[in-house]
């Protein structure tokens, strides 16, 4: 029942390849890019600089409003800013991946960066006229009438191996066993948490990608947005 045309909503847990997928889908049809992951990162980093302990949820909120979080949208060069720096590296360090489960389930957060992605998602439909977004919850929460809604999976196995190559191209070095563990503990935190848990919206078409390939991935995509004529 999607009606939101121009809008494919593509979430998921880590390691199903999203965010590779999401961009060269965006990238092939002139369509902005929004990755809410990195908006959880960054407000996380943010909290974390400003030693707000995690498990008080007032001090986490006073911190995220008062931050100054901007978000680039082209696929082809997306970058994230806190406070006027450049923080699309930081975003992805173990510091921040460690606490990024706490800081995205206060749910005064979330509320704050939802109506952030909504704004981002109506200016990219008003200027481009498409707009990809991955994220956790975008299917069920923040753009529930997209026009096409995908839900990512794989295996744990083969999500914890994809999260090691990426880690080992970034100089991050961890045993297979302590990353798999780290996605394992992520999936529990994101799928039980009481706000807008990590969930396939009912109308979302599952795509298993344990045995495809990123151009396997993007091939099936591509199918789905064409059939429904979604993205010029
Ligand atoms: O996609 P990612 O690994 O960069 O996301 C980082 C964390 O942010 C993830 O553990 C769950 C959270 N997240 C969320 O709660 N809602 C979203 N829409 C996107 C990410």
């Amino acid at each position: 029942s999607g009606q939101l045309r121009g809008v494919v909503a593509l979430d998921g847990p880590s390691g199903t390849g999203k965010s590779t997928v999401a961009r060269q889908l965006a990238v092939g049809y002139t369509a902005r890019y929004l990755d809410t992951g990195a908006m959880y990162r960054a407000a996380t980093l943010a909290v974390l600089r400003a030693e707000a302990p995690l498990d008080d949820p007032a001090a986490v909120t006073e911190v995220v409003t008062a931050a100054d979080l901007r978000v680039g949208t082209d696929p082809s060069h997306p970058t994230v800013a806190l406070d006027g720096e450049d923080v699309s590296a930081e975003i992805r360090g173990p510091e921040v991946t460690g606490a990024v489960s706490a800081v995205s389930a206060v749910p005064t957060v979330r509320t704050r960066l939802v109506g952030h992605q909504r704004s981002l998602i109506r200016e990219a439909l008003s200027t481009v006229g498409g707009v990809v977004v991955e994220g956790r919850d975008i299917g069920t929460e923040v753009v529930p009438d997209a026009g096409l809604k995908v839900f990512l999976t794989a295996s744990v196995e083969v999500r914890a191996r994809r999260r090691s190559v990426q880690d080992s191209a970034a100089g991050r070095r961890a045993t297979l066993t302590a990353t798999q563990a780290d996605v394992e503990r992520r999936d529990t935190l994101d799928s039980t948490r009481a706000v807008a848990p990590l969930r396939a919206a009912p109308d979302a078409v599952e795509v298993d990608t344990s045995d495809l390939d990123v151009s396997g991935v993007l091939s099936r995509l591509r199918e789905l947005v064409e059939q429904r004529e979604l993205l010029a």
